[in-house]
């Protein structure tokens, strides 16, 4: 596992699209997880800048997002299809049809979810998975409790998720209660996976994701399994830690 702490956002943003862009450059049909939320942006704010300054090619990438709310359309500003759009995929030059987002509207989601993972699959699996981390350590939308083995599937979103989410909506009863998310089975399954995190109230998410004891109550405690992890995490959300190591 590698932990590297930067001073702030801007900087995690460039050391993670680093990261990423030495990925998409070495393999032709790279297959890159995506994560909506706040954490993500400067990320993919730096990505845009390397298409547009240094030619970074997206001509060629695939792209499976981590998840999406049930029972809103890809065109509702709150879906995560529409984020994506709006903060990556409209500003480089990516074939739409490439860029996969759990569909939320799906009729049958145990059906959905199931062929989600053949086309992950079919693929050839992910190559880097980037995540964010909730403040009760989930990624996706795999809440504390979540079976470390499970696959891509439908969940309901904790009251506290509701709450955190309800600022972006007009009122708190227009949140979608409901999700579709790959499984911590489907997410430790990538090649490598890029896990960012910024602000002080991650901090002890982030220390017990990488300290802690595995458990499924603070579901990224998992990737302490995975062979090829990298956190970039800014100073504030560093200070829970307590090994020398990663501040080496
Ligand atoms: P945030 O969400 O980036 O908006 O903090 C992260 C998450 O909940 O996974």
């Amino acid at each position: 596992m590698q932990v590297i702490i930067v001073k702030d956002k801007a900087q995690m943003g460039k050391t993670a699209a680093e990261i990423v862009a030495e990925g998409m450059q070495a393999k032709e049909h790279f297959v890159l997880g995506l994560a909506t939320g706040t954490t993500p942006i400067p990320l993919y704010r730096e990505l845009i800048r390397m298409h547009r300054k240094e030619g970074l090619d997206f001509s060629t990438t695939i792209t499976f997002n981590l998840d999406e709310y049930v029972g809103i359309e890809g065109t509702h500003e709150q879906s995560y299809r529409f984020f994506m759009n709006r903060e990556l995929f409209d500003h480089v030059n990516i074939n739409k049809k490439a860029t996969h987002v759990p569909d939320g509207m799906a009729d049958d989601a145990e059906m959905f979810c199931a062929e989600y993972e053949s086309m992950i699959a079919d693929c050839g699996g992910v190559d880097c998975q980037v995540l964010g981390i909730g403040s009760n350590g989930h990624i996706g939308f795999n809440e504390p409790g979540t079976s470390l083995g499970s696959r891509t599937h439908k969940t309901a979103l904790t009251e506290s998720t509701v709450k955190d989410n309800s600022r972006l909506f007009e009122k708190v009863e227009d949140v979608p209660t409901e999700a579709l998310t790959m499984g911590i089975g489907t997410i430790l399954d990538a090649e490598s996976i890029l896990l960012l995190a910024s602000g002080a109230n991650k901090a002890k998410a982030v220390a017990d994701a990488i300290e802690g004891p595995v458990t499924a109550t603070c579901p990224a405690s998992a990737l302490q399994f995975h062979p090829n992890v990298t956190f970039v995490i800014t100073e504030d959300a560093a200070t829970v830690l307590k090994l020398e190591w990663v501040r080496a």
